[in-house]
């Protein structure tokens, strides 16, 4: 059983159908990417897997469950995770009080919800732990939004992380970032366990032939070609969207 499953999605806005009868799947333990000029209708697609928008026909099937009008939280819970590609962070919140509300957010028992940040000592050690992982608990005691923005970028991905998501969705994560930065946050997609499987927006090439095993080029809302990393760099539909850049496949249009 595919881990997800799109069938024949489309949504419209007035007369624009920014996503028109999409149709793919991912198996568990995937690395697939979404690629497309702007304005192609990808951010609209996590829109429709998350729950941010209701589709005007298809259906979305996760772990073999209808999902497709189910809320934002139900998905969470069923094990579904997104980084924003604008970034959602509580920008004057230091960053261990991001990382106490993002894993508070994610717990199953509704009544913790209610609980005081700090009388929660499993959660403060979980809070600890994912800092540690991601290499930001020396930066703990910093508001967000004073952090460099690759920081906080990369503190938006450790909340992504936090419900140990099966599907992580991801939306241009090195947007924005210096060469550096995106090297490291290559590096840390790549090296996430076969237990999350990726799906993530991208226009950084370097970016996406790091990282995923298989890539869908999206252009006016539908899936114009799909294949192996090798498949869509020597597909010369890919080329004549992006003719004229040779590593940024975005801002094409
Ligand atoms: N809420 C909305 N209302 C009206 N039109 C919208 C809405 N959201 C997106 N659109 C339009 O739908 C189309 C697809 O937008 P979308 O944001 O999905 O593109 P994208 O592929 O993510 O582009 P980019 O690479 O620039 O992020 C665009 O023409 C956009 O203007
Ligand atoms: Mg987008």
């Amino acid at each position: 059983m595919a881990l997800l499953e799109v069938r024949n999605l489309s949504v419209h806005f007035g007369g624009l159908a920014a996503v028109h009868d999409l149709s793919f799947v991912i198996e568990q333990g995937e690395r697939l990417a979404i690629i497309g000029p702007n304005g192609a209708g990808k951010t609209t697609t996590f829109n429709l897997l998350t729950g941010q928008l209701k589709p005007s026909s298809g259906e979305v099937v996760f772990k073999g469950e209808q999902i497709t009008h189910a809320s934002v939280f139900a998905r969470t819970h069923l094990g579904m995770a997104r980084s924003f590609q604008i970034t959602s962070l509580f920008p004057h919140q230091t960053v261990y009080v991001n990382a106490l509300i993002g894993l508070q957010g994610t717990q199953r028992s509704r009544y913790r919800m209610f609980r005081p940040l700090f009388k929660d000592k499993a959660l403060e050690m979980a809070a600890q732990e994912l800092l540690e992982s991601t290499e930001l608990w020396d930066l703990r005691g910093e508001i967000a939004s004073s952090l460099a923005y690759g920081q906080q970028r990369k503190l938006e991905m450790a909340l992504s992380l936090a419900s140990k998501p099966d599907l992580l969705l991801l939306d241009e994560p090195s947007c924005g970032l210096t060469t550096t930065e995106s090297a490291d946050i290559t590096a840390r997609i790549a090296a996430l366990g076969s237990m999350i499987t990726v799906l993530m927006i991208a226009h950084d090439m370097d970016l996406v032939f790091g990282v995923a095993e298989r890539v869908i080029l999206m252009h006016y809302g539908e899936i114009a070609a799909e294949g192996t990393c090798d498949e869509i760099r020597s597909n010369q539909m890919v080329r004549d969207i992006y003719m004229g850049s040779r590593k940024t496949l975005g801002h094409a249009r």
